[in-house]
């Protein structure tokens, strides 16, 4: 039986792999894309997604989400992705409408369809799940599991201390740590573990297809945005957050008790990680603690035949 999901998502030159990979499965049964403001501006992760959504030939709704964060600015990351949000990628025109309900709306619509088998994959800030628990109290009891990109027991990417997705909107964050849902945190940890190196982008892309084309060119930017951190390869870290939903098993998980720090002025966004238990509190996520990088690169070259 196909795994009902949305996908919330702010593309973003990783959004757009982890995209290409969802809609290559046929475990998914992706049911809508939401966009959020996060890498960039709304209006821009919104006309990514659709021209993605148009691009990959999807029959899938696309509808729009949250502007910027519940209480501070939205902080951008144009210097990562470019100004379009897809670094220098340039896609057709997507085709497809608008849908007419917000994110929230959406996502309560499709969890009372699927019945509480509905999972989200919240691969931007967390923006549009908070609104939606906020306003509709039943949802907490109509998802079955939250999978998102985000967070790290030890690093930060944005600030020392935080990693982007939660830092744009560490209230949020906050909110869905909090809501008795279940969460698969696939943050830095794992992802940095995930690192495709330039060898294995070249086998993952070897298809002739357009679209196999157009894969090679977001990884290539990828892997250009890494080399100015320092690394040899391509850290795709939505791409991973999205294969552990098809395959839990690319992931090594620990359930732990995560908080989301609020109010530090150092600290704001940093996912606390009771690895020790000292807090004795009970579990509140899986936290991706390692990761089988062959398999997640078997996982992106099926990606491609699927579309070859
Ligand atoms: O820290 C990585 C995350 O922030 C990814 O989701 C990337 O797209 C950016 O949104
Ligand atoms: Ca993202």
């Amino acid at each position: 039986m196909k795994i009902p999901v949305i996908i919330d998502t702010d593309p973003g030159i990783d959004d757009a792999l982890a995209l290409f990979l969802a809609f290559s499965s046929e475990k998914l049964d992706i049911r809508a894309i939401t966009s959020v403001g996060g890498n960039i501006p709304l209006g821009k992760t919104t006309k990514n997604s659709i021209d993605l959504v148009s691009y990959i030939g999807a029959n899938t709704k696309v509808a729009k989400g949250a502007e910027g964060p519940i209480l501070r600015e939205l902080h951008t990351a144009e210097y990562v992705h470019g100004e379009t949000g897809l670094h220098s990628v340039v896609l057709p025109e997507g085709n497809i409408k608008l849908y007419e309900k917000s994110a929230w709306d959406t996502i309560y619509e499709e969890a009372i369809k699927c019945e509480g088998r509905l999972n989200i994959i919240a691969i931007g800030p967390l923006t549009n799940i908070a609104i939606a628990l906020m306003k509709y109290p039943d949802l907490k009891h109509k998802i079955e599991k939250i999978t998102l990109m985000g967070g790290a027991c030890y690093i930060g990417n944005t600030t020392p201390a935080a990693e982007f997705n939660i830092y744009v909107d560490a209230e949020a964050a906050d909110i869905v740590f909090k809501s008795g849902i279940p969460v698969i945190m696939v943050g830095l940890d794992a992802t940095h573990k995930a690192l495709v190196l330039e060898k294995d982008i070249e086998y993952i892309t070897e298809g002739k297809s357009k679209i196999s084309e157009t894969i090679r060119q977001f990884f290539n930017c990828c892997s250009i945005i890494c080399k100015l951190y320092g690394l040899e390869g391509a850290i795709v870290h939505d791409a991973l957050a999205v294969a552990s939903v098809i395959n839990p098993n690319i992931i090594e998980k620990h359930k732990y008790y995560v908080a989301v720090e609020t109010k530090g002025e150092l600290t704001y966004g940093k996912t606390v990680v009771d690895i020790y238990n000292v807090t004795k509190k009970e579990a509140n996520a899986e936290v991706a603690m390692d990761v089988d990088r062959e398999g997640f690169v078997e996982m992106l070259r099926g990606m491609i035949k699927a579309y070859e």
